[in-house]
């Protein structure tokens, strides 16, 4: 029982340490100093080069350490052992206290007490309860219902959409194109959550963003390439959108000539809104794991339906 892993390169020691410590027994293999590649079982990968998961003869099962399976699209091939996404309430709760973070600080006005520091200047301003801040969620998947569910805990009014009909307690759920015509204009807080797919790839663009409300903010943290990145930056220039809480881009590392480093209204984080956490997932993996060998299938699979036909930049 050997189990290849890859995290695109990093932190492989804290990774084996949490294998190690949560699957007992099993040998593992880092890529890509692999010696017998009938040996491997199971792989565990991030971003792992197209093509060579298929050159494992006994390969069993592919575990995907992270939930954004995006960079799967663009494999022109798979291997025939099914692939499995990593949900991980974690990491979806780390997302969801990130948004909360940024929808407190749009809705109480924190950057302008930022600005107001420099100045010695002390002057405050009549801010909406959380319950008359209205936060729209495009996407309500696993990461996107879960954020939905812990800003509707903490009193904002929270709506969602969605593709598809859902049914999530304290939110108002809608579906379809129509729809997001409806929960633009009222939004002061957007929540981007939508994965990056073929259908969504650079779907927020100047029609879109510009039905939100003058003055509101856009959070993303799902992934760049759903957003046009000129298109929003003429609507912060313009203050149509108030602000931003960037947590993903097109090109990351985010070039240093990007002029969100610079916006005064943008904040620039570097895709850390949810890190995996090795220790917790590896010990849904391990679960998961023995499931399968059960028969039974672990709960999210990757589907290659929704595939992008892109060039992947992250
Ligand atoms: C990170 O971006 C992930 O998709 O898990």
């Amino acid at each position: 029982m050997t189990i290849l892993l890859n995290n695109d390169g990093h932190w492989h020691a804290r990774w084996r340490a949490a294998i190690e410590t949560h699957m007992p027994g099993r040998a593992v293999v880092e890529f890509p100093d692999i010696t017998n590649r009938a040996s491997i079982d199971y792989a565990l990968i991030w971003k792992h080069p197209p093509g060579d998961l298929e050159k494992y003869p006994n390969l069993k099962a592919v575990f995907s350490l992270g939930s954004g399976v995006d960079y799967l699209d663009a494999f022109p091939t798979l291997p025939e052992a099914p692939i499995f996404r990593l949900i991980d309430t974690n990491m979806a709760e780390d997302m969801a206290l990130y948004t909360l973070y940024w929808t407190i600080h749009f809705q109480r006005l924190f950057g302008t007490y930022q600005t107001q520091q420099k100045q010695a200047k002390w002057a405050r301003y009549p801010t909406p309860l959380a319950p008359d801040f209205k936060v729209s969620i495009l996407g309500l998947g696993a990461i996107g219902s879960h954020i939905a569910k812990a800003l509707a805990r903490n009193g904002f009014d929270v709506s969602g959409w969605a593709r598809s009909p859902k049914d999530i307690t304290g939110v108002k759920c809608v579906y379809g194109k129509d729809a997001l015509e409806t929960i633009l204009p009222k939004a002061d807080v957007l929540i981007c959550c939508l994965p990056f797919t073929k259908a969504t790839y650079m779907s927020l663009d100047l029609a879109v963003l510009s039905k939100m409300k003058k003055g509101g903010a856009f959070i993303n943290i799902s992934r760049g390439a759903v957003v046009n990145e000129a298109d929003l930056l003429t609507l912060l220039d313009s203050g149509h959108i108030g602000g931003a809480a960037l947590d993903v881009f097109h090109a990351e590392p985010l070039p240093e000539n990007s002029p969100f480093w610079s916006h005064p209204d943008v904040h620039v984080t570097p895709h850390m809104s949810g890190a995996t956490n090795p220790d917790t997932a590896v010990q849904i993996i391990s679960k998961e794991i023995t499931d399968f060998e059960n028969g039974i299938m672990p709960p999210y699979p990757y589907m290659r339906e929704a595939t992008c036909s892109r060039e992947v930049k992250a």
